[in-house]
């Protein structure tokens, strides 16, 4: 984009440093206010600072919704959220407003793939509680019994929400000789089923037959608690649950329950309701449940790339052009 004179800059807010590859391009095009702290604005700050913009890049720890919009006045053009997933923001209260909204897709799906197979592996080969074992010096002989778990290879994967990473993450089972299966309200291809190795089943049946579980939906009102007491007696006791979508997919004090009453046998979270999760959350007194703080996507190269494009989403929006990723293009073709 060519640089504008400081009289024509668009007003940005950015709401926290993102990667050079994304503020670099900002601060050469927009008069652009960026968020200094570590941790996000508190509320009333966030809603001070949008006071007039003309686009803002958003976290996904900022909530975007009539409030918002409204102490950001009628000029606002752009909302550009660095993430692929948008359920920060009230797409149709933008929409309402013509406000454009933007994610990052595609940049992030292997990255997360691969976070959600190594949550997978540790917590079924119990590498969290081994590290801790040695750290606290308790490793005195090879020992027979300790820290056994199930095996990854060959096991059954059921791979819930069948998008780009669900796919991804089928692609890694692949290379494990896992049976995959999969459950999503729209089936994939034969073409892809065939090229994935992966099989379309009911929700019980995946529930009833995976050893693995792993979630890859986003979320909505349908898949809110969608893993609760009911789902999780329906899960072998032997299996291990993923997530890497979102925290209120899971009922949290169900999850609890379900791994310290042998329910299930363990769990790996990117994700937690609440996020982030106290250090002091009964999850984390559970040595089956190994936690990370929501860090799928936080290899070098992809968070550059979600710089990027959220930054191009901005640029974009503030210049009442079509967003090269897209949440809510109705609000472009209502204009044109
Ligand atoms: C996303 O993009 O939605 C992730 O949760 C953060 O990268």
């Amino acid at each position: 984009m060519s640089a504008m004179s400081s009289a024509t800059r668009p007003r940005v807010f950015v709401s926290r440093r993102i990667p050079a590859e994304g503020l670099d391009r900002l601060t050469a095009a927009t008069d652009a206010d960026i968020w200094p702290e570590d941790l996000p604005p508190e509320r009333s700050e966030l809603l001070r600072r949008v006071e007039g913009i003309d686009g803002m890049l958003s976290l996904l720890t900022d909530r975007v919704d009539d409030e918002l919009l409204d102490r950001a006045g009628p000029q606002l053009k752009v909302v550009a959220n660095y993430a692929v997933g948008y359920d920060n923001i009230d797409v149709e209260a933008c929409s309402r407003r013509g406000v454009a909204v933007g994610n990052t897709p595609g940049v992030l799906t292997e990255t997360t793939a691969d976070a959600a197979f190594a949550l997978l592996m540790a917590a079924a080969r119990r590498i969290p509680e081994g590290y801790d074992y040695v750290r606290q010096d308790r490793w005195k002989t090879w020992g027979p019994l300790l820290l056994l778990g199930p095996d990854v290879h060959h096991a059954t994967l059921g791979i819930v929400g069948f998008g780009r990473i669900g796919r991804e993450v089928a692609k890694r089972a692949r290379g494990f000789d896992m049976t995959v299966l999969y459950h999503d309200v729209y089936p994939a291809s034969p073409e892809e089923e065939a090229r994935l190795g992966a099989r379309r089943v009911e929700m019980d049946e995946l529930l009833a037959a995976s050893d693995f579980v792993t979630l890859h939906v986003n979320l909505t009102p349908e898949t809110h608690h969608l893993m609760n007491t009911a789902t999780f007696a329906k899960m072998k006791s032997s299996a291990v649950l993923i997530n890497a979508a979102r925290g209120p997919v899971i009922d949290p004090q169900a999850l609890y329950d379900a791994l310290k009453n042998g329910v299930i046998a363990a769990a790996g979270l990117d994700v937690t309701e609440p996020e982030p999760l106290p250090g002091n959350h009964p999850l984390l007194t559970l040595p089956n449940c190994l936690v990370v703080p929501h860090i799928a996507s936080a290899s070098y190269r992809t968070r550059g790339e979600m710089a990027r494009i959220a930054a191009e989403n901005v640029l974009a929006g503030v210049q009442r052009q079509p967003l090269p990723a897209f949440v809510n293009p109705e609000v472009f073709a209502a204009r044109s």
